[in-house]
Order: structure tokens, then sequence, then C-alpha cells
């Protein structure tokens, strides 16, 4: 299947998408931060003087949540049984959207959340630290969400003072080992395969993704770094699920999506979006099917939905 591409609102992903039948929902909606974001539209161009890509404020909180939270729930309805839901946010509006997600999923369906350290410089804070990182809440829909905790886009090095200490017999091949004997049953970890990665993620700078010197690039603004959704897609879904992306902007769950084998449908309002994300598939050998929403019906489905 190639990838979809709808021009539309979150809200009316069950259009799109058979409810049910989704693994895994990255959703990067805008953050509340109060201004509107510019995209570069040449290489060496600025943001700020490029045309607007959308608009991210809202006269309060409650305003802001007011939009979000039938958002999440109409994800939440295309969800499957093993599926995942990833809201991306920052400090502006996280913990606001923690209790409205907990409304929607039920407490109980909170699977944790991730902390990304951007990599970027602190700046801009006058009353109090800096942020430095931004947030992902993990919900699941049902009781056995997909969860590849072993795949080695979710491994780290151990640390040096570790692999000192621990690790000093080899195997036949010469790959390096310690074990570990817990409940009369003896288990052994390779150095050359990692730890198992923790809920802080510090490498995957966003940089990467902002530069326009970086190939990556796109100058879609607050574009997020490929390595960051392939680690997100390698998590919580397996080749051959159906991810879905309902704020999709320039496209980077759908590339690391395809580019897993996965199955992959985005969403946005912004047509400038769209057009980003339709070039940059293209351009990654990943054609879309494209799609207006808006033109439609409020109650018209796409065929074969
Ligand atoms: C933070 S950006 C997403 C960036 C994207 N993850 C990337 O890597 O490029 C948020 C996106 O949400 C879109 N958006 C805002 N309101 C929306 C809505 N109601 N439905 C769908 N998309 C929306 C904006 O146009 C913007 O592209």
């Amino acid at each position: 299947m190639k990838p979809l591409l709808v021009h539309g609102d979150a809200l009316h992903v069950g259009r799109h998408v058979a409810a049910g039948s989704v693994q895994l929902a990255y959703l990067d909606p805008p953050f509340n931060v109060g201004a509107a974001f510019g995209a570069r539209r040449r290489e060496g161009g600025h943001r700020a003087r490029g045309p607007v890509a959308y608009q991210d404020r809202w006269p309060s909180i409650d305003a802001y949540l007011a939009w979000l939270e039938p958002r999440v729930a109409a994800v939440g309805e295309v969800l499957g049984p093993d599926g995942t839901m990833w809201l991306h946010l920052d400090h502006h509006a996280v913990h606001d959207a923690k209790i409205a997600c907990d409304r929607v999923f039920g407490r109980r369906a909170f699977l944790g959340e991730i902390v990304w350290a951007t990599g970027n410089g602190a700046r801009g804070a006058r009353r109090g630290p800096a942020a430095t990182h931004q947030t992902l809440l993990l919900y699941a829909r049902g009781s056995r969400p997909v969860w590849n905790g072993r795949d080695p886009l979710l491994r780290e090095p151990f640390a040096t003072t570790s692999l000192a200490m621990h690790f000093g017999q080899e195997d036949e091949q010469g790959r390096r080992y310690r074990e570990r004997t817990v409940g009369g049953k003896t288990y052994r970890y390779y150095a050359d395969q990692g730890r198992a990665l923790g809920s802080v993620w510090t490498d995957c700078p966003s940089m990467v993704a902002n530069t326009p010197l970086r190939r990556e690039s796109t100058g879609y603004p607050t574009q997020k770094p490929l390595r960051l959704l392939a680690r997100i897609v390698s998590a919580s879904s397996a080749p051959g699920g159906l991810v879905v992306d309902p704020f999709c902007g320039s496209g980077t769950a759908l590339v690391a999506a395809s580019q897993l084998g996965r199955r992959a449908v985005g969403m946005d309002v912004g047509p400038l979006a769209i057009d980003v994300a339709s070039r940059r598939l293209e351009a990654e050998g990943f054609p879309s099917e494209r799609f207006a929403d808006r033109l439609r019906s409020r109650t018209a489905k796409r065929p074969g939905a």
C-alpha cells in the first residue's frame, strides 16, 4: 500500500482509517507555544521570513485542551487492540494534556513517558530553567500493546565502566559477554548488544532535522529527526502494521514507517505540510496517494475505509 496523505483535520481520522486498525498513532500537534511558525523556502532562507506553515496560538490552556482532546479521542477510536498512541508535546501543555488523555483512555492505559533531550542549547528563560527537552506520553488501547524492546534501535551502549568491570569473558567468536545468575538461571549478556534504553533519550539531536546544512532538513518548522521517529516506529509497530500520523507536518513519521516496512497514513490541515510531505516521500522512494478531505461532505468516507 502506498502511503496515504490526507489534507484534512485530525478530528476526521476515522474517515480514512478503519476503527481498531492502527498499531501506532504518533501525534505531534501544535504545542500551544503562542506563536506562528514559518517555513524556510529555500536553502539559506530564514523560517521567520518564509510562509506561515501553521499557527500555534490558543487564547488559553482550556481552549487548547478543548481543541486537543476530541482529536486524541478520534485517534483512540482507530487504535487496534495492540495499538499505542504517542503524544508528543512540551512543558507548555503536556501536564494538562496528560489529564485529558487519562479521561480519553483511562489512567490505567498510561504506559509511561519519554523525555526527549533535543540537544539544543538553553535559551530564553528568565524566570526558570530553559526547556531543553520535550515529552512524549504513551497510551495503550488494550492490555497487550506492541513493544519491541529488544529491537537494536531501542538499545544503547553499556557504560564504559560497566564494560571494563563486567564484560571480561569472550566467546569462541571473540564477542565479549557477562553472565548473571538470577533465581538459579544463568543469563548471558553480550557487550555488542548494548543495554535496553530507558525513558530518557539523548541521542536524536533535533538539529539533524532543523539545520539547513543537513540533508534531512525540509525547511518545515518543528520537523522531528528521522532517527527519533525510526525508534518510535520500531518500538510500537511490527512490519506490515499500520502507522498513523494525524499531524504529519513534513512527514517524518511517514518516511520512517515506510522505510521500516509499515503502512502509513498522514493527515495535516496545512497545504504546505501536505506538499512538503508528498515531495519528501517521493524523494525517498515512496510516492504517496493524496486525498483532500475538506472537499468532501462531513459524512463522506474515503472508498475502502
Ligand atoms: C509540530 S507540527 C508536526 C511536525 C512533524 N512531526 C514533522 O516532523 O515535520 C504540527 C502540525 O500539525 C498541523 N495541524 C494543526 N492543526 C491540525 C489539525 N486540526 N489537524 C491536522 N493537522 C493539524 C500543522 O499544520 C503542523 O504541520
